[in-house]
């Protein structure tokens, strides 16, 4: 197609780039970051120092109401010490339909890891991966083929799970995608991040592209700052123990809501576009357009500099090129502040015990 024709031509020439910059005397690490990663870079969340190791132990763990009790290398389906070959833990094998096999094994033979280890059994995901629970399946398949066939990248290069998503696409047949994009919009979305409007945050770390907050020695709160803090609920459950009903909670600027709702709603006077028009009325998507009320900011927040930045590039995003090309970063963080903000339906569990 011919509007295809920049971003290949634009690739082709990027090893090119990388090959000559010794001559430049311009290396990777002198390129300056662009603003836009910068002011976004609660969103990516990548880390620059080493974070404390989790501390690792050879015990079954358990979690209430669950019998189940598994390993560590049993929760993150690691087989003596290597990871990414068995199928993570699935604490409660109740809250889905049966996982296709591939959804929740992956296939280390064809590089395919696990799904259910980035997106849980149930699809709800973590911050700094994605949400595909409920999603119209027609839309998750075509999304699969723009991993697949390069069309869907992040816009942030050191951001390093994103290349594993690609790889794990890129492994899969047809019937595989059409198989997980059948099973991750057959379960309901439901209330998985509760948002807070504060000044100040809980000083955090990140491990592994998550902001977790630092508990005793460093431990304080600091001003939140342009920036939107999304952190489990209670870090061990999420990170030691994956639990898969542990939510996040998603601090965000006062304010920042209300000004989101305007763009959403209005449209900004031409800034943007009314995301219901598309999205529909209750923003939980329509036909194969996703829903993108009450899911993670950060991913959301990601996924529209994404587009802006054109590195999220598929058939269909090219209907987000005019809502996005004029937004802010600070626009962005409204925005999503306020799509987080809409309630989902309670599921059958707290996702916010600690
Ligand atoms: C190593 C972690 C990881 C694994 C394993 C993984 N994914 Fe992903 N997935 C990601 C990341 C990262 C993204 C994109 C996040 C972003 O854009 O910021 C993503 C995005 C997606 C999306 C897009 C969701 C949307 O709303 O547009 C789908 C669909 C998806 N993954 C399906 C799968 C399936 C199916 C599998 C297994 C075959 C899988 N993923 C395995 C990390 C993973
Ligand atoms: C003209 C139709 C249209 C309008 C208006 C529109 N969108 Fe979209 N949006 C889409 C389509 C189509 C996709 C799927 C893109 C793809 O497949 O890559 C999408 C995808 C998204 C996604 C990514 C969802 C995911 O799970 O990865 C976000 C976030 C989003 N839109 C936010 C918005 C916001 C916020 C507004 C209003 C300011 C808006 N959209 C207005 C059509 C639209």
């Amino acid at each position: 197609m011919f509007s295809n024709t920049p971003p290949h031509f634009i690739r082709r020439f990027i090893p090119f780039i990388f090959t000559f910059a010794p001559l430049f005397n311009v290396s990777a690490a002198d390129e300056p970051i662009p603003d836009h990663l910068v002011e976004l870079a609660w969103a990516y969340a990548i880390s620059t120092e080493k974070p404390p190791p989790l501390p690792e132990d050879t015990l079954k763990h358990s979690l209430p109401d669950t019998p189940l009790t598994f390993t560590r290398e049993e929760i993150t389906g690691k087989r003596n010490g290597v990871a990414f070959q068995d199928a993570p833990a699935d604490w409660y094998p109740g809250d889905h339909p049966e996982m296709p096999e591939i959804y929740a094994k992956g296939d280390p033979s064809r590089n395919i890891i696990a799904c259910a280890l980035c997106h849980y059994p149930n699809g709800k995901g973590k911050a700094e991966n994605a949400p595909p629970a409920g999603q119209d399946k027609r839309y998750l398949l075509q999304q699969l083929l723009d991993f697949k066939n390069d069309n869907r990248n992040g816009a942030e290069p050191r951001k390093s799970n994103y290349q594993l998503m690609v790889d794990t696409a890129k492994g899969m047949t047809l019937e595989e995608m059409e198989a997980v994009s059948a099973y991750m919009g057959s379960m309901p979305w439901t209330q998985w991040i509760q948002v807070i409007e504060t000044d100040t945050v809980p000083k955090t770390y990140l491990r592994g592209g998550l902001h977790i907050a630092i508990e005793g020695e460093g431990a304080g709160t600091e001003p939140i700052g342009k920036r939107i803090i999304e952190t489990p609920v209670d870090s061990y459950r999420t990170e030691f123990l994956r639990d898969p009903r542990s939510g996040f909670i998603a601090y965000v600027p006062p304010g920042s809501i209300q000004q989101g709702a305007e763009l959403v709603y209005t449209g900004g006077n031409g800034k943007t576009l009314q995301c219901i028009i598309c999205h529909g009325a209750d923003l939980n998507g329509i036909g194969n357009i996703p829903g993108i009320a009450s899911r993670s900011p950060s991913y959301m927040a990601r996924q529209l500099n994404d587009m802006k930045q054109r590195t999220r590039n598929g058939e269909m995003a090219a209907l987000m090129h005019p809502v996005v090309q004029n937004l802010s970063s600070e626009d962005i963080l409204n925005i999503v502040a306020y799509l987080t903000s809409i309630p989902a339906p309670a599921p059958n569990y707290d996702p916010f015990k600690h």
